[in-house]
């Protein structure tokens, strides 16, 4: 006979308490897990979090991490990689469904053709990308250490860089290197307008541009400064301006705000009326389905173990390279 769950079972199994933040410090020490949130987070998620970083930063925590559990809060690349760093470890993802454009705009049946078209070449991919691109990439990189990785591959030889061509084309003119493209971006990081930014320059005339390097030519051109999340982060500390426009997820400007509490910060303008320079995808996640995601311990991360044992090595060549 077919088993379906009543209502008032899934309303009873999903009940939220009043305190979510003490109601998630219990299940943290229950079930002696660690919450890792990237900075596009909702800021109630970042406040709960045991560590808050850049996408390098959460996978050095997750390969050092003694805990039992890791939940991550971020999106399903993210998790994954922290899953294949810990194969034997419960990794939860408040949604599955938090996923990636930029991971999605590079499937591998295509990848596969791509790399074929191009003998001789290795493969650095972004860490913005499925576990499946990482098993057929030869070295990994995140936006914070992509210029420093292709510097130690020897000149002469031929390089894919995949999926990002915005951090591509950047990461060419840093080094004075000729990499081969993958043609993918990040719907966030291509939604911001030229023509509204200059403007928001002319009436904040001292406001300084940062700007992550997934944008545009046509963005970075303006920046002051282009970095990682944590790069931007800490150049928004040490730099003597007092306010700055933001060309990446305004998720980080809670942090920037934190840090410096008398500096302004002014998120760069996306090209429509909307809230599309926040990440759909990371914004899936709530602080309810983390809670949830503690006490049902799921949604969990799995992975076929080739894959997993495959895309673990050039995970590992980026941690030795950083
Ligand atoms: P970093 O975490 O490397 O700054 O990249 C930002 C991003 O787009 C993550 O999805
Ligand atoms: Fe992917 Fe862009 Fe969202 Fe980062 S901000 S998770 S690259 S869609």
């Amino acid at each position: 006979m077919l088993k379906t769950a009543l209502p008032y079972q899934n309303s009873l199994a999903n009940a939220l308490p009043t305190d979510l933040f003490e109601a998630i410090a219990h299940l943290k020490r229950d079930l002696n897990a660690v919450v890792l949130a990237h900075y596009y987070q909702d800021p109630d998620i970042q406040d709960i979090a045991d560590y808050i970083g850049d996408s390098l930063g959460l996978s050095q925590q997750a390969a050092s991490t003694d805990a039992d559990v890791i939940v991550f809060a971020g999106v399903h690349f993210m998790a994954e990689t922290a899953k294949i760093l810990n194969p034997h470890k419960l990794v939860l993802l408040p949604d599955l469904a938090a996923g990636c454009s930029l991971a999605d705009s590079c499937p591998p049946e295509a990848f596969a053709e791509f790399k074929a078209a191009h003998p001789g070449h290795l493969v650095v991919s972004y860490i913005n990308c499925t576990a499946d691109i990482k098993a057929m990439s030869d070295i990994i990189c995140t936006s914070s250490n992509a210029v420093k990785i292709i510097q130690q591959i020897p000149a002469d030889q031929p390089i894919i860089f995949a999926p990002d061509r915005n951090l591509g084309r950047y990461v060419m003119e840093q080094t004075g290197r000729d990499l081969v493209l993958w043609q993918g971006s990040c719907m966030v990081h291509e939604t911001f307008s030229e023509r509204k930014l200059v403007q928001l320059q002319i009436d904040h005339p001292t406001a300084e541009v940062i700007a992550h390097p997934e944008c545009e030519a046509a963005v970075l051109r303006h920046a002051h400064y282009i970095g990682s999340t944590t790069a931007l982060l800490n150049y928004s500390q040490r730099s003597a301006s007092e306010a700055f426009i933001v060309a990446t997820e305004p998720g980080i400007i809670h942090q920037m705000q934190r840090a410096a509490p008398s500096k302004r910060f002014i998120p760069a303008p996306p090209i429509n009326q909307c809230a599309c320079n926040e990440c759909p995808h990371m914004r899936l996640n709530t602080l309810e389905k983390l809670y949830l995601c503690m006490k049902n311990r799921q949604p969990e991360i799995t992975l076929p173990e080739a894959i997993q044992a495959a895309a673990l090595k050039p995970i590992q060549r980026m941690l030795a390279m950083s």
